[in-house]
């Protein structure tokens, strides 16, 4: 199945900061008060980018995430560029800290004193021009890791003045490079590469999010989060491309085993390069973000509230409600009601509330593995 490359991309909200005010920290209502985070940064693509994509690209207006249904748990109903129904782990992770949203930063009338998001919809962990010599063309955009690492480089030179005044206004902040590399994956998966050929691929990925977490470190970052890749194997739009009649191919959850399998050598390679940064870089804490863990946990609650585990909420019908022909956004696709009992939104990105369940299983790890305390 060739899935075109439209089908990776996804969306923002105008101003994040209209649709929350949020209240003073407290330790209760935001349990990462504990870290004193006082900024985030992240990198990253569609699971993290809160409206990017619709900036840069020239037909940015035009793209699904630019319109209803995305968007339409919001309480402005607004598509803001979130390739959700609603808010994303980041903003979770920003309101858990008891801070704003993180604003996007092609937003060029938005406030980036409390942090600024950097990832892009479609984006990649290897350049393009990597891309190109592996004959994977991205057809969303052009922004990956290293292009998102000039952006936020260009931002430091403005907000801190200097590299020494960098490390020190930097000092509570927390960066999230990641999640990343899942579009590299899936481009490939879906461009009819051998596996073995997408299995030699793994190896560059991984370095080339430890170089960003190298560079992250070289402007100023004290704590990292690095996030791992989801059990794709559970996503519609791979149960759908690789659809199979041999029952053993799929586990428990009716997750496909074999795409699962390659999502956990990723986050196995991911977290030997995490043990290696920590090793070389001591002052810095560097966390290994469980999304994959994460998710599993999504399904154990989801299946005790009687969720819809696999069919998407919104799309253009098939046995899990994707249709490459028919995507979210599109003429002939239309999204369920009732999007906090699904786990997967446009069956490629997760709806709010599995995205709200997820960080409420991570918060904990990253309490411990950033060693924020009392
Ligand atoms: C990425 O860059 C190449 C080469 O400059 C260009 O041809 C292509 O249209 C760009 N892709 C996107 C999605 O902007
Ligand atoms: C997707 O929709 C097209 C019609 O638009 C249909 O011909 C095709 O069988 C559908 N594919 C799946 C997997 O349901």
């Amino acid at each position: 199945m060739a899935v075109k490359g439209t089908i990776v991309v996804f969306f923002v909200i105008a101003s994040a900061t209209l649709l929350f005010v949020s209240p003073p920290p407290s330790a209760d209502a935001h349990p990462l008060a504990f870290c004193h985070f006082d900024q985030i940064y992240q990198l990253g693509d569609s699971i993290s980018d809160a409206g990017n994509l619709i900036r840069e690209s020239p037909l940015g207006a035009f793209l699904p995430f630019a319109r209803a249904p995305y968007g339409q748990t919001l309480l402005t109903h607004e598509a803001t560029g979130r390739c959700s129904d609603g808010l994303l782990m980041i903003d979770y992770i920003a309101l858990a800290s008891g801070l704003p949203l993180v604003n996007p930063i092609k937003d060029a009338k938005a406030s980036f004193m409390h942090g600024a998001n950097f990832a892009v919809a479609g984006a990649t962990a290897l350049s393009s021009a990597t891309l190109d010599r592996h004959k994977i063309r991205n057809p969303v955009t052009n922004s990956s890791l290293d292009v998102q690492l000039e952006w936020m480089k260009d931002h430091f030179y403005e907000f801190c003045g200097s590299q020494r005044h960098c490390e020190t206004k930097l000092r509570n902040a927390l960066f999230m490079v990641g999640e990343i590399g899942g579009n590299d994956y899936n481009y490939a998966f879906f461009s009819n590469k051998r596996k073995v050929e997408i299995l030699d691929f793994v190896p560059q990925v991984v370095a080339s999010i430890k170089k960003a977490v190298e560079r992250v470190i070289s402007f100023g970052a004290r704590r990292i989060v690095v996030p791992g890749n989801f059990p794709i194997g559970c996503l519609p739009v791979y149960l759908t491309g690789f659809n199979t009649d041999n029952p053993d191919d799929y586990d428990e959850n009716h997750c496909l085993k074999g795409l699962n399998s390659f999502a956990t050598l990723h986050n196995s390679l991911l977290k030997r390069a995490i043990s290696e940064l920590q090793k070389e870089n001591p002052q810095v804490t560097i966390a290994y973000g469980d999304y994959y863990g994460a998710f599993q946990h999504l399904l154990q609650i989801a299946k005790s509230r009687g969720f819809e585990l696999q069919r998407a909420c919104c799309g253009g019908g098939g046995e899990y409600n994707f249709n490459q022909t028919r995507m979210c956004g599109y003429p002939g696709a239309t999204a369920c009601p009732d999007p906090y009992r699904y786990v997967s939104w446009d069956g490629i990105h997760m709806t709010q509330e599995a995205y709200h369940i997820m960080v409420d299983w991570l918060l904990a790890d990253f309490l411990w593995k950033l060693h924020c305390h009392r």
